[in-house]
């Protein structure tokens, strides 16, 4: 077995066993309730716009796996049955290791065959040259494409890059490159409003900010080594915080919520807080992996349930109005926000 391939299985064991670390400031956000909310259940409609992209819901599976191989091939498989079942949108893992070795290709291009019609991410580093992108772009007949930014990770990793120059200038080549919508992406310690403003001088409109407080590769990178790099067990902007440092970065960034979101409820503070939808990768996997596809099904279709009946109770009928719904903001969020002179 390849490093790239042992690396990525051993990503999610831990993911599974010991990787969410759930303080992702969303305990710090609460609705004002109304008492009068004047709106009716059969009147909620869930779909959102990301970019040119219209969402059906703003729930969807964010990037796993990547690392080629057998059990790539049947997690994407299943997560795009689950995709498609349940109508919502699809992140693949990274497509680096299919563009480095042809004979992975097979594990990706499932997600297109089982889902032809759904909406699918590609997904590659931002390492990933223009001509690197197009090939992802078109393994999977791709509706964006995300690219991920993860220096802490590859820091703490003992084969991972040391070099992070460049970077702004790649991500901008692509951007003006390709013809479909690009979302660059944190993987777990948020993206602050500076970093959202270089983005968009460079030409992206959508981010997934990636926040802390869920799937922590910090932690999930020092299992795997013989001497731990402790200096970023507490490191990054959680979750709730960074929606709210990148909403007051520009009026027309699209924000795209990730990290630790666990119900319908984290997924409607995620929006009232200015994301346009909420993406789920650990606690998704989990389900799948310790129960299976249909039980993903049924989760999936139960949050965008209760995510409608917390839009009623709250007198909202779209995506829109719940990102103008009036909430309280307390303790640590409340305290970053001050700090950063955000409100
Ligand atoms: C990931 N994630 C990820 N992200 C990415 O852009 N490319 C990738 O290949 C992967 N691979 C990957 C594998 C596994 C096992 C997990 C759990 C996660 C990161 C993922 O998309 C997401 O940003 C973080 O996991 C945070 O979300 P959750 O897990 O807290 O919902």
């Amino acid at each position: 077995m390849s490093d790239r391939k042992q690396r990525k299985l051993e990503h999610i064991q831990h993911a599974l066993t010991s990787g969410q670390d759930r303080t992702n400031g969303f305990e710090d956000i609460t609705f004002i309730h109304q008492s009068l909310p004047n709106q009716s259940l059969a009147n909620i409609q869930l779909d959102t716009k990301i970019g040119e992209l219209i969402l059906s819901s703003p729930i969807f599976i964010n990037a796993m796996t990547g690392g080629g191989g057998k059990k790539t091939l049947e997690i994407n498989e299943a997560l795009a049955k689950v995709a498609k079942e349940t109508n919502i949108a699809m992140a693949i893992g990274s497509q680096m290791a299919a563009i480095k070795d042809k004979s992975a290709i097979a594990s990706y291009e499932i997600v297109r065959k089982v889902n032809p019609k759904g909406i699918i991410f590609a997904n590659i580093g931002s390492e990933a040259t223009l001509d690197e992108a197009k090939l992802a772009i078109e393994m999977i007949e791709a509706d964006a494409l995300q690219i991920h930014i993860n220096v802490v990770q590859e820091l703490i990793m003992p084969e991972g890059d040391r070099d992070f120059t460049g970077v702004l200038a790649r991500i901008e080549e692509v951007a003006k490159n390709v013809n479909i919508p690009i979302i660059v992406k944190e993987v777990g310690f948020g993206m602050n409003r500076e970093v959202a403003k270089q983005l968009k001088e460079v030409g992206i409109n959508i981010v997934d900010i990636g926040g802390r407080g869920g799937t922590d590769f910090a932690k999930i990178e020092n299992l795997r080594r013989e001497r731990m790099l402790e200096s970023f067990n507490e490191w990054g902007i959680p979750t709730a915080s960074s929606i709210a440092e990148v909403k007051t970065s520009s009026a027309n960034m699209t924000i795209m919520a990730t990290g630790g979101i666990q119900s319908a409820l984290e997924v409607a503070k995620a929006i009232s807080l200015g994301a346009s939808a909420a993406g789920v990768a650990g606690y998704f996997l989990k389900i799948l992996i310790e129960n299976d596809g249909d039980y993903l099904v049924e989760e999936i279709k139960e949050m965008k349930k209760q995510l409608s009946i917390i839009m009623t109770a709250l007198g909202t009928s779209t995506i829109k109005q719940l990102q103008q719904s009036p909430i309280l903001i307390s303790g640590k969020t409340h305290h970053w926000l001050t700090e950063r002179n955000i409100n």
